[in-house]
């Protein structure tokens, strides 16, 4: 039995490479993750688990021991100025472990493109695959290089579907017609598994991508096509990166860190440069751009995404480490709301459900005005949206303007707020016997802090004073469906 370690498992790609494995008889899996309660109890009951990061030696080493084959699917993007420094230190320590630990073979995931005309954040990424492959007498790797990835949740394709869904005309920059070869999601991790049987001990560079290039135009047109739109596009001279990249951040709700490198890197081309995928791994076909783009819209309609862009930790977009304790907030509005004739499941059911297309129960058009001043201010607004309609999270689903900090079935529910805001603050929900407990809780910081809670007190007692009372309505109309089933 093959044991593998698959490091990344929070975040877009690890994730889902980790639930496709999970089950497969002939390996066992460990995790190498930041904070494992970010994973649902039944990974934690299949996998080994070593908490900690590649900063740490010893930790690596833990994590590596025994192992065969790791994949590496990790990047600091959003960790602030220094990422790149941060990246090849990870993977300096994670190669230099490896060779420690005998492991075999590392499977790493990095970006299309040539050094002479690559982004700051593909650079990075080059620099990472040279790092790990730096000692080939020592230690394999297969490095694999994809452009965009089309699949639900991932940031270049809800960029794409947010443009297209929102605008019929859309106004771009001139470089639209650059030539790229994205993948499906699906595609991307059929290569990434059929790596792991891959009978070579050479060292290869693999580069995948859908058969023909394509422009951005006709990506966009593509995507309108699978959405049932159509839509005109006018590319226009003085549309610069930056330009484009607030153009971007107001229809769509990925932030300007991650759009800008996106942006960046559109203006050159990303283009399978081997035939090594075809020669290496003949089985696998890589799906059209419109099959993908139907997939992942597929997906998302039936409640199916896995993981998003948003789900790592990186900066303060996503980050809910250490956010699980309440203690050091000063201010509190705290209501308690009965419910005895409801289930506490229908309870839990209806106050996990809030957010993203559902809305918030009551008020939503404060919601919505509080979401437009948090992006104006440069945070993530409201229309992050959420990965489900109801039930199911876990800790660091972003829900809107919140992240998930603590999650316990039937029990609790805490959100911590990423709102640029005086302060932190989180929302919580829990059930104590018969009464459902609601308390806003706030940190002020400075002056500022405090003039701003004392300034939305009314409008706290009009939203909280009726969310409770809505979220136990909700919870009655969910007990009559299930009696009337
Ligand atoms: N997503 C795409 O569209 C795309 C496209 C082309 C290539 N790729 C490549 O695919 C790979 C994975 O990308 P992704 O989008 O899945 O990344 P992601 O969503 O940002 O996830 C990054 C993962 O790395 C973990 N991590 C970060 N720093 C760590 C450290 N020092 N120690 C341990 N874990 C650490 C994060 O953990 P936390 O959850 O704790 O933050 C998270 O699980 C990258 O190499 C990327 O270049 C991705």
């Amino acid at each position: 039995m093959k044991k593998i370690l698959i490091t990344g498992a929070t975040g877009y790609v690890g994730r889902r490479l980790k639930d496709t494995l999970l089950d497969r008889p002939d390996i066992s899996i460990r995790l190498l993750v930041r904070n494992k309660k970010k994973l649902r109890a039944f990974v934690l009951d299949k996998v080994e688990i070593v908490e900690g990061d590649t900063y740490d030696k010893v930790i690596l080493r833990k994590a590596l021991e025994g192992i065969d084959i790791a994949y590496y699917m990790i990047h600091s993007m959003g960790s602030g100025a220094n990422f790149e420094d941060l990246d090849r230190i990870s993977a300096e320590n994670f190669r230099e472990a490896c060779i420690e630990s005998g492991v075999k073979r590392v499977i790493y995931l990095g970006g299309l493109g040539e050094k002479g005309t690559a982004s700051k954040h593909l650079l990075s990424r080059i620099e990472t695959g040279e790092v790990l492959s730096a000692r080939p007498d020592k230690l394999q790797v297969i490095w694999f290089r994809c452009g965009i990835i089309i699949g639900s949740g991932s940031a270049s394709f809800e960029i794409l579907r947010n443009l297209v869904e929102k605008l019929p005309i859309m106004v771009t920059p001139k470089w639209v017609d650059t030539l790229s070869q994205p993948i499906s999601i699906q595609d991307a991790l059929d290569y990434l598994i059929a790596a792991i049987d891959l009978e070579t001990q050479k060292s290869i560079i693999v580069d995948i991508g859908v058969d023909h290039p394509i422009s951005f135009r006709d990506m966009i047109k593509e995507t309108a096509k699978a959405m049932g739109f159509r839509r005109v596009i006018i590319p226009i001279p003085v549309l610069t990166p930056r330009l484009s990249s607030y153009w971007v951040i107001l229809f769509t709700p990925v932030p300007y860190h991650i759009v800008a490198p996106l942006i960046e890197g559109l203006k050159s081309e990303t283009l399978v440069l081997s035939n090594y995928a075809p020669r290496y791994f003949p089985n696998i076909k890589p799906i059209g751009i419109r099959e993908a783009v139907k997939a992942a819209i597929d997906e998302m309609v039936n409640d199916q995404v896995i993981s998003r862009w948003c789900d790592s930790s990186a900066r303060e977009v996503c980050d809910i480490t250490g956010h699980d304790n309440t203690a050091t907030a000063i201010l509190r509005d705290k209501r308690r709301f009965f419910f005895d004739d409801i289930s506490p499941e229908n309870i839990f059911k209806s106050f996990t459900s809030i957010g993203g297309d559902f809305g918030w129960f009551t008020y939503n058009i404060l919601w919505r005005i509080r979401g437009y001043i948090d992006k104006i201010m440069g945070g993530p607004g409201l229309n992050r949206g959420r990965r489900r309609s109801s039930g199911n999270l876990r800790v660091g689903d972003a829900i809107d303007f919140w992240k998930v900090a603590d999650v316990r079935e039937n029990e609790r529910l805490l959100l911590f707020s990423q709102m640029k805001q005086f302060g932190k603050a989180w929302l919580e929900f829990n059930i104590e016997g018969g009464t459902l407990v609601q308390t806003a809780h706030y940190y002020p910081q400075g002056f500022l802090g405090r003039v701003y809670w004392f300034f939305l007190t009314p409008f706290h007692s009009m939203i909280f004073g009726s969310l409770g009372k809505k979220i136990i309505e909700h919870a009655r109309y969910l007990e009559s469906q299930e009696n009337n089933k």
